[in-house]
Protein backbone atom coordinates (compact mmCIF):
# COMPACT_ATOMS: atom_id res chain seq x y z
CA UNK A 1 0.00 0.00 0.00
CA UNK A 2 1.85 2.98 -0.67
CA UNK A 3 1.31 6.60 1.67
CA UNK A 4 -1.43 8.30 -0.28
CA UNK A 5 -3.51 5.54 0.43
CA UNK A 6 -2.48 4.23 4.34
CA UNK A 7 -3.27 8.02 4.80
CA UNK A 8 -6.44 7.79 3.14
CA UNK A 9 -7.39 4.53 5.36
CA UNK A 10 -5.83 6.30 8.48
CA UNK A 11 -8.65 9.22 7.72
CA UNK A 12 -11.60 6.99 7.21
CA UNK A 13 -10.55 5.10 10.53
CA UNK A 14 -10.88 8.28 12.34
CA UNK A 15 -13.85 9.77 10.50
CA UNK A 16 -15.24 6.48 11.03
CA UNK A 17 -14.96 5.98 14.73
CA UNK A 18 -15.52 9.70 15.28
CA UNK A 19 -19.32 9.00 13.86
CA UNK A 20 -19.49 5.84 15.70
CA UNK A 21 -18.82 7.79 19.01
CA UNK A 22 -21.21 10.48 17.77
CA UNK A 23 -23.57 8.16 16.71
CA UNK A 24 -23.26 6.30 19.84
CA UNK A 25 -22.82 9.07 22.29
CA UNK A 26 -26.58 10.29 20.47
CA UNK A 27 -27.58 6.80 21.50
CA UNK A 28 -26.72 6.69 24.61
CA UNK A 29 -28.26 10.07 25.53
CA UNK A 30 -31.55 8.93 23.89
CA UNK A 31 -31.04 5.49 25.79
CA UNK A 32 -30.40 7.45 28.79
CA UNK A 33 -33.50 9.68 28.58
CA UNK A 34 -35.65 6.71 28.18
CA UNK A 35 -34.63 4.56 30.93
CA UNK A 36 -33.84 7.88 33.39
CA UNK A 37 -36.76 7.64 36.01
CA UNK A 38 -39.56 10.01 35.49
CA UNK A 39 -41.06 11.55 38.23
CA UNK A 40 -44.01 9.90 40.20
CA UNK A 41 -46.02 11.36 42.47
CA UNK A 42 -44.82 9.23 45.12
CA UNK A 43 -42.72 8.85 48.68
CA UNK A 44 -39.85 7.50 46.63
CA UNK A 45 -39.90 11.16 44.77
CA UNK A 46 -42.09 13.49 47.49
CA UNK A 47 -41.03 12.77 51.44
CA UNK A 48 -39.63 15.38 53.69
CA UNK A 49 -35.78 14.66 54.38
CA UNK A 50 -32.79 16.94 55.51
CA UNK A 51 -34.67 20.04 56.24
CA UNK A 52 -33.86 20.79 60.18
CA UNK A 53 -30.12 20.73 59.14
CA UNK A 54 -30.55 22.40 56.10
CA UNK A 55 -32.54 26.04 57.63
CA UNK A 56 -29.88 25.36 60.70
CA UNK A 57 -26.97 25.44 57.54
CA UNK A 58 -28.32 28.18 55.64
CA UNK A 59 -31.10 30.01 56.76
CA UNK A 60 -29.04 33.05 58.62
CA UNK A 61 -30.61 34.44 61.81
CA UNK A 62 -34.18 33.57 61.44
CA UNK A 63 -34.69 31.25 64.49
CA UNK A 64 -38.48 31.73 64.61
CA UNK A 65 -39.28 31.31 61.06
CA UNK A 66 -37.18 27.92 61.15
CA UNK A 67 -38.88 26.47 63.76
CA UNK A 68 -42.02 27.28 62.33
CA UNK A 69 -41.63 26.17 59.26
CA UNK A 70 -40.10 23.12 60.43
CA UNK A 71 -42.78 22.23 62.87
CA UNK A 72 -45.49 22.82 60.19
CA UNK A 73 -43.96 20.99 57.43
CA UNK A 74 -43.05 17.74 59.94
CA UNK A 75 -46.81 18.01 61.54
CA UNK A 76 -48.37 17.73 57.89
CA UNK A 77 -46.69 15.18 56.23
CA UNK A 78 -46.82 13.30 59.69
CA UNK A 79 -50.27 13.25 59.11
CA UNK A 80 -51.69 10.85 56.43
CA UNK A 81 -54.89 12.24 57.06
CA UNK A 82 -55.01 16.40 56.98
CA UNK A 83 -58.27 18.00 56.89
CA UNK A 84 -56.51 20.83 54.69
CA UNK A 85 -54.13 21.55 52.86
CA UNK A 86 -51.07 23.26 54.63
CA UNK A 87 -50.82 26.86 54.03
CA UNK A 88 -47.76 28.94 55.06
CA UNK A 89 -48.07 32.73 54.79
CA UNK A 90 -43.92 34.24 55.14
CA UNK A 91 -44.03 37.95 55.77
CA UNK A 92 -40.85 40.20 56.10
CA UNK A 93 -39.09 43.41 54.49
CA UNK A 94 -36.91 42.50 51.37
CA UNK A 95 -33.40 40.15 51.12
CA UNK A 96 -34.70 38.39 54.96
CA UNK A 97 -34.79 34.53 53.03
CA UNK A 98 -38.04 34.44 52.62
CA UNK A 99 -37.36 32.87 48.70
CA UNK A 100 -34.21 30.83 50.29
CA UNK A 101 -36.82 29.51 52.96
CA UNK A 102 -38.89 28.37 50.22
CA UNK A 103 -36.88 27.06 48.06
CA UNK A 104 -35.08 24.98 51.11
CA UNK A 105 -38.46 23.79 51.51
CA UNK A 106 -38.68 22.42 47.85
CA UNK A 107 -35.50 20.89 47.80
CA UNK A 108 -36.01 18.88 51.04
CA UNK A 109 -39.60 17.71 49.87
CA UNK A 110 -39.13 17.00 45.88
CA UNK A 111 -36.09 14.88 44.89
CA UNK A 112 -36.33 16.90 41.88
CA UNK A 113 -36.34 20.14 43.82
CA UNK A 114 -37.67 23.00 41.66
CA UNK A 115 -37.55 21.01 38.85
CA UNK A 116 -40.11 19.06 40.25
CA UNK A 117 -43.35 18.96 38.11
CA UNK A 118 -45.30 19.26 41.11
CA UNK A 119 -43.86 22.43 41.96
CA UNK A 120 -45.49 25.24 40.62
CA UNK A 121 -44.71 29.39 41.10
CA UNK A 122 -46.16 32.23 40.60
CA UNK A 123 -45.28 35.37 40.86
CA UNK A 124 -48.11 37.99 40.91
CA UNK A 125 -46.38 41.13 39.42
CA UNK A 126 -44.74 38.87 36.42
CA UNK A 127 -48.21 36.39 35.80
CA UNK A 128 -50.87 38.43 37.10
CA UNK A 129 -49.98 41.91 35.95
CA UNK A 130 -53.31 43.62 34.47
CA UNK A 131 -55.96 44.37 36.70
CA UNK A 132 -57.99 44.56 33.39
CA UNK A 133 -57.50 40.58 33.19
CA UNK A 134 -58.31 39.63 36.95
CA UNK A 135 -60.58 37.15 35.72
CA UNK A 136 -59.51 35.19 33.35
CA UNK A 137 -56.26 34.88 35.63
CA UNK A 138 -58.24 33.40 38.29
CA UNK A 139 -60.33 30.89 36.19
CA UNK A 140 -56.67 30.02 34.64
CA UNK A 141 -55.66 29.61 37.98
CA UNK A 142 -58.33 27.64 39.13
CA UNK A 143 -58.00 25.32 36.06
CA UNK A 144 -54.39 24.88 37.20
CA UNK A 145 -54.63 24.12 40.38
CA UNK A 146 -57.48 21.69 39.96
CA UNK A 147 -55.94 19.83 37.33
CA UNK A 148 -52.54 19.46 38.79
CA UNK A 149 -53.64 18.33 42.37
CA UNK A 150 -55.76 15.87 40.18
CA UNK A 151 -52.78 14.75 39.12
CA UNK A 152 -50.11 15.06 41.84
CA UNK A 153 -52.35 15.42 45.64
CA UNK A 154 -49.14 16.21 46.87
CA UNK A 155 -48.65 19.31 44.59
CA UNK A 156 -46.73 22.65 46.11
CA UNK A 157 -48.18 25.98 45.13
CA UNK A 158 -45.86 29.32 45.90
CA UNK A 159 -47.44 32.77 45.38
CA UNK A 160 -44.59 35.24 45.65
CA UNK A 161 -45.21 39.52 46.02
CA UNK A 162 -48.55 38.19 47.37
CA UNK A 163 -48.53 42.02 48.44
CA UNK A 164 -49.10 42.62 45.33
CA UNK A 165 -51.76 40.08 43.83
CA UNK A 166 -55.50 41.36 43.32
CA UNK A 167 -57.83 40.05 45.88
CA UNK A 168 -60.37 38.89 43.43
CA UNK A 169 -57.72 36.05 42.50
CA UNK A 170 -57.05 35.22 45.93
CA UNK A 171 -60.30 34.81 46.81
CA UNK A 172 -60.41 32.96 43.68
CA UNK A 173 -58.08 30.26 45.32
CA UNK A 174 -59.24 30.80 48.67
CA UNK A 175 -61.94 27.63 48.59
CA UNK A 176 -58.86 25.44 47.48
CA UNK A 177 -56.98 26.36 50.81
CA UNK A 178 -60.21 25.54 53.32
CA UNK A 179 -61.81 22.83 55.14
CA UNK A 180 -63.48 20.32 52.42
CA UNK A 181 -63.45 17.22 52.20
CA UNK A 182 -63.37 17.37 47.97
CA UNK A 183 -64.22 20.13 46.14
CA UNK A 184 -65.65 19.34 42.50
CA UNK A 185 -64.48 15.50 42.89
CA UNK A 186 -60.91 16.66 43.85
CA UNK A 187 -59.03 16.44 47.36
CA UNK A 188 -56.82 19.34 47.67
CA UNK A 189 -55.76 17.96 51.69
CA UNK A 190 -52.61 17.00 50.81
CA UNK A 191 -51.44 20.18 48.76
CA UNK A 192 -49.27 22.72 50.16
CA UNK A 193 -49.79 26.34 49.65
CA UNK A 194 -46.81 28.80 50.68
CA UNK A 195 -47.43 33.27 49.92
CA UNK A 196 -44.28 34.85 49.85
CA UNK A 197 -44.79 39.02 50.65
CA UNK A 198 -43.66 42.32 52.28
CA UNK A 199 -47.05 42.49 54.24
CA UNK A 200 -45.57 43.40 57.73
CA UNK A 201 -42.59 43.97 57.16
CA UNK A 202 -41.89 47.15 58.66
CA UNK A 203 -44.23 46.75 61.83
CA UNK A 204 -41.63 43.20 62.21
CA UNK A 205 -38.93 44.97 61.69
CA UNK A 206 -39.87 47.95 64.66
CA UNK A 207 -40.84 45.28 67.44
CA UNK A 208 -37.68 43.93 66.81
CA UNK A 209 -36.24 47.35 67.16
CA UNK A 210 -38.46 47.63 70.71
CA UNK A 211 -37.80 44.35 72.24
CA UNK A 212 -34.11 44.77 71.56
CA UNK A 213 -34.18 48.95 73.11
CA UNK A 214 -35.71 46.90 75.79
CA UNK A 215 -32.60 44.73 76.56
CA UNK A 216 -33.89 41.24 74.83
CA UNK A 217 -31.56 39.08 72.95
CA UNK A 218 -32.91 39.08 69.18
CA UNK A 219 -32.60 34.62 69.84
CA UNK A 220 -34.64 35.09 72.76
CA UNK A 221 -37.72 36.11 70.67
CA UNK A 222 -40.39 34.41 70.21
CA UNK A 223 -43.40 34.02 67.59
CA UNK A 224 -45.87 35.59 70.23
CA UNK A 225 -43.47 38.60 70.69
CA UNK A 226 -44.04 39.88 67.05
CA UNK A 227 -46.95 38.05 66.31
CA UNK A 228 -49.43 40.67 67.85
CA UNK A 229 -47.69 43.19 66.23
CA UNK A 230 -48.06 41.50 62.93
CA UNK A 231 -51.61 40.25 63.56
CA UNK A 232 -53.11 44.29 62.57
CA UNK A 233 -51.55 44.05 59.42
CA UNK A 234 -51.82 40.36 58.34
CA UNK A 235 -55.55 40.78 59.31
CA UNK A 236 -55.91 43.72 57.54
CA UNK A 237 -53.95 42.47 54.65
CA UNK A 238 -55.57 38.92 54.73
CA UNK A 239 -59.09 39.46 55.46
CA UNK A 240 -59.69 41.71 53.38
CA UNK A 241 -58.18 39.68 50.66
CA UNK A 242 -60.01 36.89 52.09
CA UNK A 243 -63.16 38.38 52.43
CA UNK A 244 -62.98 38.12 56.29
CA UNK A 245 -61.77 34.52 56.15
CA UNK A 246 -57.88 34.74 57.26
CA UNK A 247 -58.46 31.04 58.98
CA UNK A 248 -57.27 29.58 55.67
CA UNK A 249 -53.73 30.40 56.78
CA UNK A 250 -52.31 27.67 59.27
CA UNK A 251 -49.14 29.83 59.93
CA UNK A 252 -48.15 33.15 59.67
CA UNK A 253 -44.03 33.38 59.62
CA UNK A 254 -42.55 36.24 60.12
CA UNK A 255 -38.66 36.91 58.89
CA UNK A 256 -36.78 39.31 61.02
CA UNK A 257 -34.91 42.33 59.59
CA UNK A 258 -31.09 41.40 59.21
CA UNK A 259 -28.11 42.36 61.49
CA UNK A 260 -24.38 43.36 60.94
CA UNK A 261 -23.28 40.30 62.11
CA UNK A 262 -25.74 38.52 59.57
CA UNK A 263 -24.53 40.35 56.89
CA UNK A 264 -21.28 39.70 58.16
CA UNK A 265 -22.23 35.45 57.42
CA UNK A 266 -23.62 36.37 53.99
CA UNK A 267 -20.54 37.81 52.81
CA UNK A 268 -18.78 34.59 54.11
CA UNK A 269 -21.22 32.22 52.50
CA UNK A 270 -20.90 34.34 49.03
CA UNK A 271 -16.54 34.38 49.35
CA UNK A 272 -16.64 30.91 50.16
CA UNK A 273 -19.13 30.09 46.87
CA UNK A 274 -16.57 32.55 44.79
CA UNK A 275 -13.45 30.38 45.76
CA UNK A 276 -12.46 33.02 48.41
CA UNK A 277 -11.17 32.85 51.45
CA UNK A 278 -12.59 34.74 54.02
CA UNK A 279 -10.73 36.60 56.61
CA UNK A 280 -12.85 38.55 59.75
CA UNK A 281 -11.85 41.79 59.38
CA UNK A 282 -12.03 42.13 55.91
CA UNK A 283 -15.65 40.59 55.71
CA UNK A 284 -16.86 43.07 58.70
CA UNK A 285 -15.39 45.82 56.68
CA UNK A 286 -17.12 44.72 53.70
CA UNK A 287 -20.44 44.45 55.84
CA UNK A 288 -20.32 47.83 56.81
CA UNK A 289 -19.30 49.12 53.18
CA UNK A 290 -21.69 47.64 51.04
CA UNK A 291 -24.91 47.76 53.40
CA UNK A 292 -26.85 50.55 54.61
CA UNK A 293 -28.10 49.79 58.07
CA UNK A 294 -30.84 52.27 59.94
CA UNK A 295 -31.81 53.46 61.80
CA UNK A 296 -29.23 56.69 61.55
CA UNK A 297 -28.14 56.69 64.82
CA UNK A 298 -27.81 52.93 65.91
CA UNK A 299 -27.35 51.87 62.46
CA UNK A 300 -28.24 48.21 63.77
CA UNK A 301 -30.60 46.41 60.72
CA UNK A 302 -29.99 46.21 57.13
CA UNK A 303 -32.30 47.78 54.56
CA UNK A 304 -32.15 45.25 52.38
CA UNK A 305 -30.99 42.51 54.10
CA UNK A 306 -28.88 39.79 51.97
CA UNK A 307 -30.43 41.01 49.07
CA UNK A 308 -27.71 42.23 46.64
CA UNK A 309 -24.95 41.48 48.94
CA UNK A 310 -23.52 39.11 46.05
CA UNK A 311 -23.17 41.34 43.63
CA UNK A 312 -22.44 44.09 45.70
CA UNK A 313 -19.53 41.70 46.88
CA UNK A 314 -18.09 41.04 43.13
CA UNK A 315 -18.31 44.79 42.49
CA UNK A 316 -16.22 45.98 45.70
CA UNK A 317 -13.88 43.12 44.62
CA UNK A 318 -13.10 44.56 41.20
N1 LIG B 1 -31.71 34.75 56.25
C1 LIG B 1 -30.88 34.54 55.23
N2 LIG B 1 -29.92 33.60 55.30
C2 LIG B 1 -29.06 33.39 54.27
N3 LIG B 1 -29.11 34.07 53.11
C3 LIG B 1 -30.05 35.01 53.00
C4 LIG B 1 -30.97 35.29 54.04
N4 LIG B 1 -31.79 36.27 53.64
C5 LIG B 1 -31.41 36.58 52.40
N5 LIG B 1 -30.38 35.82 52.01
C6 LIG B 1 -29.69 35.87 50.70
O1 LIG B 1 -30.04 37.12 50.10
C7 LIG B 1 -30.60 36.94 48.81
C8 LIG B 1 -32.04 37.40 48.79
O2 LIG B 1 -32.79 36.58 49.65
P1 LIG B 1 -34.31 36.19 49.38
O3 LIG B 1 -34.55 36.22 47.92
O4 LIG B 1 -34.63 34.91 50.08
O5 LIG B 1 -35.03 37.42 50.07
P2 LIG B 1 -36.60 37.70 50.18
O6 LIG B 1 -36.93 37.77 51.64
O7 LIG B 1 -37.35 36.70 49.38
O8 LIG B 1 -36.70 39.16 49.57
P3 LIG B 1 -37.88 39.83 48.71
O9 LIG B 1 -38.94 40.22 49.69
O10 LIG B 1 -37.24 41.04 48.10
O11 LIG B 1 -38.34 38.84 47.71
C9 LIG B 1 -30.42 35.48 48.47
O12 LIG B 1 -29.23 35.33 47.76
C10 LIG B 1 -30.30 34.79 49.81
O13 LIG B 1 -29.48 33.67 49.72
MG1 LIG C 1 -38.38 36.84 47.58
Amino acid sequence: MNSIMQLTLLLFLLVGACRADYFFGDLKDWFDKITAPNEYCNREWITLDGLEADLGRNLIGQHIASDVILNAMTGFKNNDNPTKPLVLSFHGSSGTGKSLASQLIVKNIFKKGMDSRFVHFFDSVINFPHASQVETYKSQLQHWIRGNVTNCAHSMFIFDQMDKMHPAIIDGIKPFMDYQYKLDGVSYQKAIFIFLGNAGGEIIRESTLVSWKAGKKREELKLEDVKTALSSVVFDFWSSAFWMSINVVDFFIPFLPLERQHIVQCIMVEMVAMGLQPDHNKVCEMADKIVVYIPDDERRISVSGCKRVASRLRHFMQ
